[in-house]
């Protein structure tokens, strides 16, 4: 687990040198001018200004060696542009770590004066999101060696008594967020000798008992008595024993506006394709299957955490797809919980059917107004929007509406598809309900989605985001890790469900 850097804030610039490296924020004119802080520092300022090195561009960076006052070692100079806008502060704060942790630093103390509290947590965001490594399975950690060195503490100047409260709270905020982003980054980065349905299973019930969540598991006995001929088929062909992981929080104050929410995630903890075997370029990826999951279970914390005012329902349902003498084959016909019967063609289109009896079991015991699932659903999310975005679909117009908005406020992207019934033409089966992938190859994203709205009881709004784009390798956001998992939406959907139920 990645510790987060110690989060100090000041209210006035400590005596004693406790930091290495101080910041100093630049932001830009209306008409995209540097503004120079005064102080101490104005006479370097103005020289770099006039060499046209120094134009406070939102994300810039300079480090200045052994060249700060008060006992620090070092300046380093950010641009923070005309800070109007939250991404480009977040990006700030990423790369400012980023060169923090180049240039071997240990600790940073910011003074960005009066800018305004909202604008120094979306930096301080940037800085905590950008603070993660997978370390766990080196046997000497890559940040632990002699030579390189950790970000630890990071201090924030602030004179005024009301800004450093407002500030403090953002930042408490963050931390917490923080936090279950790198435990969503930790689940979907664990390889699947490790991060097995049952390593994630009690992982879910340690952290469910941190944060005062109810959780419950479900075993292979359990999901047959409980009919999930679908889940139980695709861990069918694997040594290892498939999980339901199921979490509620009640809030304790309710209102009229209170609504039972679900969340499904899928869990696959490792997708060799079965016998529709996947080919061995990339395989390795498919540790990653389970970031659905991983997704939800980080949701979960931070809204216990968080205290939102809403009943929430999380299943997470954890299983292998593997190839061995008992499992699925194409031309197999499975019986789901809620009875409807599917013909498999290709065992490598696997989530869906786990998804399909984790959201009819959900919608039945709890009865949720809202479901969202998560899942790295498809590869062709990725043909059809590249790596930006996370596919958005589901039967609510307004429910997708609030749940793009909940993103782009974060940074992260999703984007709109259809799910026209027609779409399920194609998943017709001659001899049983439906099949679980159609005979075409286009519109794959789509076809994964128009599955399990088969599988969407009357009355429920339901969305689908289909994060098999987003999940890992994002690089085109400072804060996200450039390798590996991203922790790509937790904070849209905690935005989404703290502010726009
Ligand atoms: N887990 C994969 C989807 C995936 C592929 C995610 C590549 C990330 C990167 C999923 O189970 C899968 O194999 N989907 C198939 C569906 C097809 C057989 C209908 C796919 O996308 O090819
Ligand atoms: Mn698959
Ligand atoms: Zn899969």
């Amino acid at each position: 687990m990645t510790k987060l850097p110690k989060f100090i804030i000041h209210k006035a610039w400590p005596s004693k040198p406790e930091y290495d490296t101080l910041c100093l924020g630049i932001t830009q004119n209306s008409q995209g001018k540097p503004i120079l802080p005064k102080g101490p520092y104005l006479g370097i300022l103005k020289r770099m200004a006039e060499k046209k090195l120094l134009t406070g561009k939102a994300g810039s960076t300079h480090f200045v060696r052994f060249g700060a006052i008060a006992g620090a070692e070092n300046l380093l100079i950010v641009g923070l542009g005309k800070t109007d806008q939250a991404e480009k502060l977040r990006v700030a704060g990423a790369n400012a770590h980023q060169k923090l942790v180049a240039e071997h630093a240990r600790s940073l103390l910011i003074d960005f004066g009066s800018l305004a509290a909202p604008k120094v947590a979306h930096f301080v965001e940037g800085i905590v999101l950008k603070h993660y490594t997978f370390e766990k399975h080196f046997s000497e950690a890559p940040s632990k060696k002699k030579d390189a060195h950790a970000f630890e503490t990071f201090g924030i100047v602030c004179a005024k008594a009301t800004l450093a409260r407002d500030i403090q709270t953002r930042v408490d905020r963050l931390v917490e967020i923080g936090r279950a982003i790198n435990i969503t980054r930790d689940w979907s980065n664990e390889p699947s000798n490790i991060g097995t349905p049952e390593y994630f299973a009690s992982e879910a019930q340690a952290l469910a008992k941190e944060y005062g969540l109810k959780c419950k598991v479900l075993n292979e006995a359990d999901a047959k008595r409980e009919k999930m001929g679908l889940f139980l088929g695709v861990g069918q062909g694997a040594e290892r024993e498939g999980r339901l992981v199921v979490l509620e929080y009640h809030p304790k104050k309710t209102s009229k506006n209170t609504k039972t929410i679900a969340l499904v995630g899928k869990g696959v903890t490792f997708d060799s394709g079965g016998i529709s075997i996947k080919p061995s370029l990339k395989m390795e990826d498919m540790k990653h299957d389970m970031t659905g999951a991983a997704t939800m279970m980080g949701v979960s914390l931070l809204a216990a955490r968080f205290k939102i005012p809403h009943k929430l329902i999380t299943i997470m349902a954890f299983t292998e797809n593997m190839p061995d003498g008992t499992a699925i084959q194409p031309g197999n016909i499975l019986k789901s919980r809620a009875g409807k019967t599917v013909e498999i063609i290709n065992t490598d289109a696997e989530g869906r059917l786990i998804l399909a009896d984790a959201l009819d079991y959900i919608q039945d015991l709890y009865k949720p107004e809202i479901v969202i699932d998560a899942a790295t659903l498809t590869g062709a999310v990725a043909v059809a929007l590249g790596k930006i975005c996370a596919g958005l679909l589901g039967n609510n117009d307004s429910l997708l509406k609030n749940i793009q908005k909940a993103g782009e406020e974060m940074g992260e992207k999703l984007w709109p598809l259809p799910t026209f019934d027609e779409y399920f033409e194609d998943l017709k089966s001659d001899v049983a309900d439906m099949k679980n992938s159609a005979n075409d190859p286009y519109g794959g994203t789509i076809r994964g989605a128009i599955f399990l709205k088969q599988f969407i009881h009357k009355n429920t709004k339901w969305a689908h985001l289909d994060i098999a784009a987003t999940a890992w390798g994002l690089t085109h956001l400072g804060y996200f890790p450039k390798r590996g998992a991203s922790g790509a939406h937790v904070r849209t959907l905690i935005n989404y469900l703290e502010n726009y139920v």
